[in-house]
Parts: structure tokens; C-alpha cells; sequence
């Protein structure tokens, strides 16, 4: 089994993957394993749709892509694309209704986050590769999608087995240009 620093440090976004299919047994795998990660409140509002139709990503990638990134070819090229929605608001709510906060929406998005980095490094851990994808025209899709009223597409993340082609990491930023004392 994977140990965890060797988990983070070795995740990349996958953006090529073998046609091999992802089991749904797998996907599942991978989703309970992400229920895992911290959330507002134990609010737990990351919701996950399987699209696993080569005909509807093809129209993703064709109709609901915007003109920047190489989202459109990631995607019909992934066997599996998931959709992230989230239960809206709850996290960062009060049961009133108003915001606990001055971050007011925010906390549901950030939770969104961490949900997500906990799905790719589950699908890391079982040999999975992922890339998480923000470029896409959210609102139309979100209509095309029928997300339930009660729900926000937050991201699409690409799901597969990776190209074998090895990833080298992109530049991270030292220690030092992170981390300040005061
Ligand atoms: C919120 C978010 C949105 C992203 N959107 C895209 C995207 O639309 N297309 C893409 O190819 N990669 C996207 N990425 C992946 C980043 O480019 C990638 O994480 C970054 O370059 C670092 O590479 P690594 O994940 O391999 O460490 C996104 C990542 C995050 C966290």
C-alpha cells in the first residue's frame, strides 16, 4: 500500500489515460474513501456524478468546454469524467439561513477542495489517475447536467488509468516562500 507522503508527492493531473475502463467498483472505492475528508460542520455537502457515456463527453468536451486549456481533448480521451456538485447552503450556513461568517459562500467552495484533493489522492492510492478541471462553461453545463436545484456544479474531474508515459512534477515553491513565523 501506498504510504502517505509518497501519495502527495507522487499525484499529478493525469491528462492522458489507457482506454481501459474504470469499474464502477473502483469509482466507488474512491468516493467512499473521499467521505473521508473534512468538511464545515461535518456537513459533507461534495456530491459526485459518474458520466461514463463516450457520447455525452463527447458533447461535454464539444458544446460545454470554453475556448482556453486543453479541457476538450482531457476529456474525451478520459474513460470516466465525474462531475462535482455541492448540497448548497448548508456549509457555512447557520440553520437560518444566514452566513456564519464574512466568507459568507466561500466555505462551500473551499470544502468543495478538499473533498476534491481527497478523491484524486484515493484514485492516486488505487491507481487511478486524475485531473481536476475548472475551464468549462459552468451555468450551461450545470443546465445540460439537470443538477437538482438544490445542487452547484463545482468542478469536472477526469478519471482513469494513467498513459504510462511518467509525469515530472511542475516547479513547487520552496519552504520558505511558504511558511512565514511571527
Ligand atoms: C481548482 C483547479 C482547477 C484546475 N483546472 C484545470 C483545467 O481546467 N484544466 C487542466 O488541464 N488542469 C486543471 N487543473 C490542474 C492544475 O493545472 C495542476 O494541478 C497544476 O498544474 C499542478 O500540477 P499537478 O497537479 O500535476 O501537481 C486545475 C487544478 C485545480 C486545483
Amino acid at each position: 500500500m501506498m504510504d502517505v507522503q509518497t501519495c502527495i508527492r507522487t499525484r499529478r493531473s493525469v491528462r492522458k489515460f489507457t482506454s481501459e475502463p474504470v469499474s464502477r467498483a473502483l469509482l466507488e472505492q474512491v468516493v467512499e474513501l473521499a467521505a473521508y475528508a473534512p468538511s464545515w460542520k461535518n456537513t459533507q455537502i461534495s456530491r459526485y456524478i459518474a458520466i461514463e457515456s463516450p457520447k455525452e463527453q463527447e458533447l461535454i468536451a464539444k458544446e460545454y468546454c470554453l475556448p482556453s486549456a486543453n479541457n476538450p481533448a482531457i476529456i474525451q480521451n478520459a474513460p470516466l469524467l465525474v462531475a462535482q456538485t455541492f448540497i448548497k447552503n448548508r456549509c457555512g450556513f447557520e440553520r437560518d439561513g444566514s452566513y456564519t461568517t464574512d466568507r459568507e459562500e466561500g466555505w462551500q467552495y473551499y470544502d468543495c477542495g478538499i473533498a476534491a484533493q481527497t478523491f484524486c489522492l484515493a484514485a492516486h492510492a488505487l491507481g487511478l489517475g486524475t485531473v481536476i478541471m475548472g475551464v468549462f462553461d459552468r451555468k450551461r453545463l450545470q443546465e445540460y447536467l439537470q443538477i437538482p436545484e438544490d445542487q452547484e456544479l463545482m468542478a469536472l474531474i477526469a478519471v482513469g488509468h494513467p498513459d504510462p508515459t511518467p509525469l515530472t512534477a511542475p516547479k513547487r515553491k520552496d519552504v520558505q516562500t511558504l511558511l512565514s513565523y511571527r
